[in-house]
C-alpha cells in the first residue's frame, strides 16, 4: 500500500517576534500561508526485513537522511504514541521525498514534512492519532508545525504552537494571491537568526501590545495584502547577508512592488498579482544579475 502528500512551503506574510522566553524560544505574532509550491512526499508499507522500521530517500544529495530528518522524527514519535508499528509487527514503512523546498530559507519546509509524514501514516493506520494528540506530536517536532495542520491562512502566536484561523474577510484578501518567490545560493540557520534577536534585544523586537494592535487594524480595515506585510527579523538578516537589503530596495525602485524576506531568511517574495508577464520577467532578470546563477526563482500562488 502506498500513500501520497503534499507538502507544501509557507510563507510569513506578518511576523512580529516580541521577546525571548524563558524556554529559550522566543514569542512571536504571525500571519501565515501555505503556498501552492513543495514537496511530495510517499510512504509504501514494506516488508520488515532486517532494516529500519522506517527508511527514508530524497531525490536530492543535500538532504540528511539520518535521524536528525525530521521525517524519520515524526515518525518515531507516531509510532511512541499508537504503538504502530510495534516491535512485533512484520511491516515497516519506506519514505520517499520529493525535495523542492530550499533549505535554510524560513519557508518551513522541515516541519512541513514532518507533518506530511503524520498525515502519510495517518492514512496508513486511520483513526491512530487525531485531534489534540496528533497536535501534542507535532509540536513537539517544530515550531512551524502547528500551522501545517491546518489547510488555511492562520495567525500564530507563542512560539507558534497556538494557531487561529484568519477571519474570512481576511482570507479572501489572500487566497490564490500570485506571487514571486525568490531565495540567494546562501542559507539562513533559524536558531542562528533568533539567536541574534536575542543578542541585539530590545533594538529588534515589536513590544507585544504593537504586535497585536498592527495586526488588529490590518484586519480591521479594508487594506490589501501588501499593507500586511511586516517582518522584524530582517534587521538581523540584513545586518549580516547585504545583498538582501540591497536586492529588495532595487526590486522596489525598479518595479514599485511590495517585497519582504519570509521567517527567518533568506527566502524573500514580492507581490505580483496585477504585474503584466513583462515586468515578472523584468525582476527575474534582476534577481539573477544581484545574486548570480545559483538563485531560486518560483512563480508562485498563496494556497
Ligand atoms: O522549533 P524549531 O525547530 O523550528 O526552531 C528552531 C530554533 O529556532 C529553536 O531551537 C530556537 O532557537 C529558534 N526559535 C525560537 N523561537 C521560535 C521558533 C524557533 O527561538 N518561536
Amino acid at each position: 500500500m502506498t500513500v501520497t502528500v503534499f507538502s507544501p512551503a509557507k510563507i510569513n506574510l506578518y511576523l512580529a517576534v516580541t521577546g525571548r522566553r524563558p524556554d529559550g524560544f522566543h514569542d512571536l505574532v504571525s500571519v501565515v500561508s501555505t503556498l501552492d509550491y513543495g514537496d511530495e512526499l510517499t510512504a509504501t508499507l514494506v516488508p520488515a526485513g532486517e532494516g529500519a522500521k522506517f527508511r527514508l530517500e530524497c531525490d536530492r544529495t543535500d538532504v540528511p537522511l539520518d535521524e536528525s530528518n525530521l521525517i524519520l522524527r515524526a515518525a518515531r514519535a507516531f509510532a511512541e504514541a499508537t504503538g504502530w508499528p510495534g516491535p512485533g509487527d512484520a511491516l515497516a514503512v519506506s519514505f520517499q521525498l520529493t525535495k523542492r523546498i530550499p533549505v535554510g530559507a524560513g519557508l518551513g519546509g522541515g516541519s512541513s514534512n514532518a507533518v506530511a509524514a503524520l498525515r502519510c501514516l495517518g492514512r496508513l493506520h486511520p483513526d491512530a492519532l487525531t485531534g489534540a494528540r496528533l497536535e501534542a506530536v507535532a509540536a513537539t517536532l517544530g515550531s512551524d508545525c502547528a500551522l501545517f495542520l491546518r489547510n488555511a491562512p492562520v495567525i500564530i502566536r507563542g512560539r507558534g504552537e497556538r494557531v487561529e484561523l484568519l477571519p474570512a474577510a481576511a482570507v479572501e484578501r489572500l487566497r490564490g494571491q500570485r506571487l514571486l518567490l525568490f531565495k540567494p545560493s546562501f542559507g539562513i540557520s533559524t536558531p542562528w537568526a533568533y539567536g541574534r534577536m536575542a543578542a541585539e534585544a530590545p533594538r529588534h523586537y515589536c513590544p507585544p501590545d504593537e504586535a497585536e494592535e498592527r495586526l488588529a487594524v490590518w484586519l480591521r480595515s479594508r487594506g490589501s495584502l501588501a499593507d500586511l506585510l511586516f517582518n522584524n527579523m530582517e534587521g538581523v538578516a540584513f545586518g549580516k547577508h547585504l545583498a538582501l537589503p540591497v536586492l529588495l530596495e532595487k526590486l522596489r525602485r525598479k518595479f514599485g512592488v511590495s517585497v519582504r524576506m519570509s521567517g527567518s531568511g533568506s527566502a524573500c517574495f514580492a507581490l505580483v498579482e496585477d504585474r503584466p508577464a513583462t515586468v515578472v520577467t523584468g525582476m527575474e532578470q534582476t534577481i539573477r544579475e544581484s545574486w548570480g546563477d545559483g538563485v531560486f526563482i518560483k512563480d508562485v500562488r498563496l494556497g
